[in-house]
């Protein structure tokens, strides 16, 4: 039996992890063979001290709406203020790195070739199709650093990761990588092991720091950018930029809720035409949002939940998000068209439809149409197939959660991308929810497991096997599922089809790694490095035997960085970070991916 406390402390703790974020759109309960574990890690609920509004995380912000716009130096800082202090970095100028950078020689064989094969050997009658990009992602929150530097304004992250219990860790991202004064490095590293492509984002409030369209545009995080992509393109690296990776201006928080409110609509697409008019014709992908359900979901986590729009609550927060949001999205493509902005664009789904944990269940078949309608199609019906919510969701959720489309909206909606994008990590069980799904349905908001009532299952049912290697425990919803890999792109492909499909991200937590110490333990990733190399090789069968038309891949991530809620400990890297040196270390999986895209691109 959990304490309350402990409840709490879980609650913390998952909420604002990334892919499953705990939240009624963002995750089901995820059962493991093992009782629950319980943490040992301790909290301290602070009292608020403030007059701004509390909440029983000890988080506080200011009343929404009780800051009016101000968009002078002064307004900057009260804005700032809601913050509290920042870091301020060891250096304020970009890095020339020393080019050309010398790869290390390569790692030793991993296992002997009768147990497994060289990167270069695995698979070697196949390549990828002409044209594949192999690209490695980050994201400007999680990178960047140098948080109120040159006109930037405070985003939520900014906030949250000073809220009590708000990051495992207690770390801040004020610094991290410092990839805004360092991408230069960063792009020649990645350059040299023959990586194609940089998938970024873009902060909106470096662009815009009060968020609104009414607002200054902030010339330096313009020019910072145009930079950055210009040194992708000399590099011989694609820049490929979202616009959105879940850092909402702390301004449109504070005057109205952010995506809790039909404002952000407007504020968004203004934003987004600013940015494509900026960069028009250096950036040739182009992604709206990344993992709208996942940060939907955060809306509703600790310590968002003090943040929202008048009306809204814990909820319905993600599904008035999820209602603004896609109307941002489509609104932002809109423009993108008839800005006749060159290239593509879409945005980033994440998850997996599932397998049915029991066979021949009737209610576990039921609860994998479940998961593939609230984790994918909540976004993908709409944008890929029909203009409208999955049916599942609007038969589950009534309109005062789940807004309406009108007619006029669903024709603007669908078909407001170019091409499939998915984060696809992972892919498991599902089943239905112990008390049964009839059971959770009738029960409504009362069950715990409404209103997705289904349940991931990371073990299968007869034997109890894992469905793979877990990840590290700041990771604990990542298991090393490729082998489930083209099973989930062939049921993504069939409900919703496309020309192409760029599998977005997918990585790995290698287990312990930040508590390791040596250098050489460091770098050797082996668990990333096995996930990798074998999710790569499903993926050229998915192509080859399957006839999926994938035509990139990216890897989560190109330098360990913060992970939301897990801070600076859980590292998804294929390149180490020393976070007080911010010198970068190449692991064995960065090499592999080198070793393995050199044989396997053509
Ligand atoms: C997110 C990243 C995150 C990664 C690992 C993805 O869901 O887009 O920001 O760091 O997962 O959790």
């Amino acid at each position: 039996m959990f304490t309350q406390i402990a409840c709490l402390l879980l609650y913390v703790q998952v909420s604002l992890g990334a892919a499953t974020s705990g939240s009624l759109l963002s995750s089901p309960t995820t059962v493991s063979p093992s009782t629950h574990s319980s943490s040992t890690a301790s909290i301290t609920i602070s009292v608020p001290t403030s007059t701004a509004t509390p909440n029983p995380g000890g988080a506080s912000f200011p009343p929404v709406g009780s800051i009016t716009r101000n968009f002078s130096p002064t307004g900057l800082d009260q804005l700032w203020n809601v913050v509290g202090p920042v870091e301020s970095p060891p250096f304020t100028t970009t890095v020339e790195p020393q080019t050309p950078v010398i790869l290390p020689s390569p790692p030793p064989t991993l296992y002997p070739s009768f147990y497994a094969n060289r990167p270069k050997d695995i698979l070697s009658d196949y390549k990828y199709p002409k044209g594949f990009i192999f690209g490695l992602d980050t994201a400007a929150y999680q990178v960047e650093g140098a948080t109120k530097e040159e006109g930037k304004g405070p985003s939520m992250w900014d906030w949250a990761s000073r809220q009590p219990g708000a990051i495992a860790d207690n770390s801040t991202a004020d610094i991290a990588d410092l990839q805004y004064y360092l991408y230069k490095e960063d792009v020649a590293r990645v350059a040299a092991l023959g990586v194609k492509a940089h998938s970024f984002s873009i902060s909106w409030a470096r662009i815009l720091p009060f968020g609104t369209a009414d607002s200054p545009v902030n010339q330096q995080g313009i020019d910072h950018y145009a930079d950055l992509i210009q040194y992708h393109l000399k590099s011989g690296v694609e820049p490929i930029a979202t616009l959105f990776h879940w850092d909402t201006p702390l301004a449109l928080q504070a005057y109205y809720g952010g995506f809790t409110s039909g404002q952000i609509v407007d504020d968004f697409v203004h934003y987004a035409k600013t940015v494509f008019a900026a960069y028009n014709g250096t950036v040739k992908t182009w992604f709206t949002f990344n993992e709208p359900r996942v940060f939907c979901g955060q809306v509703a986590s600790y310590p968002f939940n003090i943040t929202y729009a008048p009306g809204v609550n814990t909820s319905t927060a993600p599904y008035q998000c999820s209602y603004n949001l896609i109307h941002a999205h489509a609104g932002a493509v809109k423009a993108f068209r008839e800005m006749n902005i060159v290239g593509e664009i879409a945005f980033k789904s994440d998850d997996f439809v599932g397998t049915p944990w029991r066979k021949n269940t009737t209610d576990d078949a039921a609860a994998v149409e479940r998961h593939g309608a609230f984790q994918i199609g909540v976004f993908a019906d709409p944008i890929y197939t029909t203009g409208d919510w999955p049916t599942i969701l609007k038969d589950t959720l009534p309109p005062e959660y789940l807004p309406r489309f009108t007619e006029e909206e669903k024709r603007e909606i669908l078909g407001s991308a170019d091409f499939f994008a998915i984060d696809a990590y992972r892919s498991q069980y599902i089943s239905a929810p112990d008390e049964g799904l009839d059971a959770c349905l009738s029960n409504g908001p009362s069950d715990p497991e409404w209103p997705q009532c289904n349940t991931i299952r990371e073990f299968d049912s007869n034997a109890m096997w894992a469905v793979g290697a877990s990840a590290d425990v700041g990771a604990p919803w990542l298991q090393d599922t490729s082998r489930f890999f083209r099973d989930a792109m062939k049921e993504i492909h069939r409900r919703w089809p496309t020309q192409k499909i760029y599998v977005t991200e997918f990585g790995f937590a290698q287990p312990f790694e930040n508590e390791r110490t040596e250098l050489y333990r460091i770098k050797e990733d082996t668990d990333r490095t096995n996930y990798l190399m074998s999710y790569l090789g499903e993926m050229l069968l998915s192509i080859h035997e399957d006839h999926i038309p994938i035509m990139g891949a990216f890897i989560w991530s190109m330098v360990d960085n913060a992970e939301w809620g897990q801070g600076l400990s859980t590292r998804f890297g294929v390149q180490y970070v020393n976070y007080t040196t911010l010198e970068r270390t190449y692991k064995r999986s960065a090499l592999a991916l080198s070793e393995f895209f050199e044989a396997h691109l053509q």
